[in-house]
C-alpha cells in the first residue's frame, strides 16, 4: 500500500509532515505546541537528557509528567525488555510469572496490610480500579475527593478530580460525589459523617493541582477520620510514588495505613505503560475472593509481559541504586536553591516540593503583559498561561525541558528523573534565573513600580 506510512517513513517523518499527520490525532495540541516551537524531534532519551535531530541536548526536567524517575531508557529496564524479547506478550490462558512476581515484590516494600495487586495500563485505569473496589467492598455509594485533585480522565477518575474545566463537558458523571477542600481535615469530618460514603481518596501531595503539600497530619487525620465513618482510604500515589518525594510512597512521611493505593507511571521504568492499584487483603477478598467473583473488574492487557518486566525492573533499580534517598538529598538541594530564586525575583509568587516533586509558582502577568511578550503572536490565549511562557523560553533559549501543572497553570513542575546530577541541577536553576532575569525588564514595564503595585494587581 503505497499511501500508507511505513515504520521508516514515520521515524524519518520531517517536522512539517509530522504536523500533517496530526490533522488525525489533534490539531488544535499540534498548532499550540509547534507555535512555541515545541514539536522538536527527539531522536535519543538516556538518562536525563535528550537529543534532538540536529545533535543538541537538552535537559528533561518534565520527567514524563512523573513517569521518568528512572530517567531514558534506564539500561536495567532496557535489558529486562529484551530479556523477555521472544516470550508471548499477551497470552491469558495462563498465570503470569512476571505479574505475580512484581504483585510480590509490591506487597513485600509495601508498608501496612496493603498486599494484593490488580495491574491495568494507566493511572486512571488504577484509580477506577479503587472507586469500583470501594463501592463493592462497602456496599456504599458515595465518594469525597478534594478540591484541585487530579485522579484521570475516564468516567469515573474524572468524576473525583477537582478541575471543572475537565469535567463540565461530560457531565453528568458519576452521582454522589462530593469534593471538600484539600488538607482541611474538618471539613472531611463534616463530609464523611453525612454517612454512605464509600471511600475519600486523596493524592499525598496534589500534583497537578500545582505542587501542594498538606499541613502535617493531614494524612493521618484523614486515616482516623475513615476509620471512624466506615469509609475506605483510597491513596492515589500515581504521580508521588515510587520515590519521587523521598519516600518509596508518598504516604509513608505520615506513617498511615491506607486501604488501597494507586500506582502508574514510574512504575513502569519510563518504558512500559502499566497501572496498578493494591489494596488490603481484607478488601479485595471482600469483592473478588471467590472463583465466582475472580474476574469482577479485569483489562485485556493486564498482566502483560513487558509491562511486568519493566515494572520489576523499576523497582529494584529503585531500591538498588538508594534512588529514594537520592530523591531526598537532591530535592533538599534544588528546594534551597529555587527558593534563593523566589527571594531574588518578584514574579515567583511561591517555590513548594518535597523531595524531587517541585512546583515553581509565579504570579499571573497584568492585561497586555503577554501580547508584548509574544509580539501579539498568542492574543488569543489567557494570560494565565504566563508559566507556559516561561516554559517556552527555558526550552528555547536553554535547552530546559518543563512544563505547567494541568490544574494550575501558573506553576511549572520541576520533576528530574531522581538520577539527576547535581550540576544538572545547578544548571537548571541557574537557566531559571537567566529567564527571571530577561523578562524583568518587561514586568517592570506593566507593572510600573514597586511591591505595592503587585499587590494591587494579583490576587495573592
Ligand atoms: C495523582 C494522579 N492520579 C491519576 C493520574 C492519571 O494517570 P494517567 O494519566 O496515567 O491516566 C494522574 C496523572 O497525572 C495523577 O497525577
Amino acid at each position: 500500500m503505497d499511501d500508507l506510512i511505513s515504520l521508516d517513513q514515520a521515524l524519518d517523518g520531517s517536522r512539517k509532515e509530522v504536523r500533517e499527520w496530526y490533522n488525525h490525532i489533534n490539531p488544535p495540541l499540534a498548532s499550540f505546541l509547534s507555535l512555541f516551537d515545541f514539536d522538536r524531534r527527539y531522536l535519543i532519551g538516556q538518562g536525563v537528557s535528550v537529543w534532538d535531530k540536529e545533535g543538541t541536548e537538552y535537559y528533561d526536567f518534565l520527567g514524563g509528567y512523573g513517569s521518568l524517575n528512572l530517567g531514558h531508557n534506564h539500561p536495567k529496564v532496557a535489558e529486562a525488555l529484551s530479556k523477555v524479547s521472544a516470550e508471548p506478550k499477551i497470552l491469558q490462558a495462563t498465570l503470569s510469572p512476571l505479574a505475580a512476581a512484581l504483585a510480590k515484590n509490591l506487597s513485600t516494600v509495601a508498608p501496612g496490610k496493603l498486599d494484593v495487586c490488580f495491574f491495568c495500563n494507566s493511572g486512571a485505569e488504577a484509580v477506577e480500579a479503587a472507586l469500583k473496589t470501594a463501592r463493592a467492598a462497602t456496599k456504599r455509594r458515595a465518594f469525597v475527593s478534594t478540591e484541585g485533585s487530579f485522579h484521570g480522565k475516564t468516567m469515573g477518575a474524572l468524576s473525583v478530580s477537582g478541575r471543572r474545566k475537565y469535567r463540565d463537558p461530560f457531565e453528568p458523571l458519576l452521582a454522589d460525589c462530593l469534593r471538600i477542600p484539600y488538607g482541611d481535615a474538618a471539613a472531611l469530618d463534616q463530609a464523611l459523617s453525612a454517612g454512605d460514603v464509600a471511600a475519600f481518596i486523596v493524592e499525598p501531595i496534589q500534583g497537578e493541582g500545582g505542587v501542594i503539600i498538606p499541613p502535617d497530619g493531614y494524612l493521618r487525620d484523614a486515616e482516623k477520620l475513615c476509620r471512624k465513618y466506615g469509609a475506605l482510604l483510597i491513596v492515589d500515589e500515581v504521580q508521588t510514588g515510587m520515590g519521587r518525594t523521598g519516600k518509596l510512597f508518598a504516604f509513608e512521611h505520615e506513617e498511615i495505613e491506607p486501604d488501597i493505593i494507586t500506582l502508574a507511571k514510574s512504575l513502569g521504568g519510563g518504558c512500559m505503560p502499566i497501572g496498578c492499584m493494591m489494596s488490603t487483603r481484607d478488601v479485595w477478598n471482600s469483592v473478588y475472593g471467590t472463583v465466582n467473583n475472580c474476574l469482577l473488574h479485569t483489562s485485556t492487557f493486564m498482566n502483560n509481559t513487558m509491562a511486568c518486566a519493566a515494572g520489576i525492573a523499576s523497582l529494584e533499580v529503585i531500591l538498588e541504586e538508594n534512588l529514594i534517598e537520592a530523591a531526598r538529598a537532591k530535592g533538599d538541594y534544588f528546594l534551597e536553591k529555587l527558593k534563593e530564586l523566589e527571594a531574588k525575583h518578584p514574579m515567583i509568587k511561591e517555590v513548594r516540593g518535597r523531595g524531587l516533586m517541585i512546583g515553581l509558582e509565579f504570579y499571573q502577568p497584568a492585561k497586555g503583559w503577554f501580547d508584548k511578550l509574544s509580539a501579539g503572536l498568542v492574543n488569543k490565549l489567557s494570560s494565565e498561561y504566563f508559566a507556559d511562557m516561561m516554559s517556552v523560553e527555558l526550552l528555547g533559549s536553554c535547552r530546559v525541558i518543563t512544563a505547567y501543572t494541568l490544574n494550575n497553570p501558573n506553576v511549572i513542575r520541576l520533576q528530574p528523573p531522581l538520577i539527576v546530577g547535581y550540576e544538572q541541577l545547578d544548571y537548571v536553576a541557574d537557566a531559571i534565573d537567566r529567564v527571571c532575569e530577561k523578562y524583568k525588564s518587561f514586568w517592570g514595564m506593566t507593572l510600573k513600580t514597586g511591591k505595592s503595585v503587585i499587590g494591587s494587581l494579583f490576587k495573592k
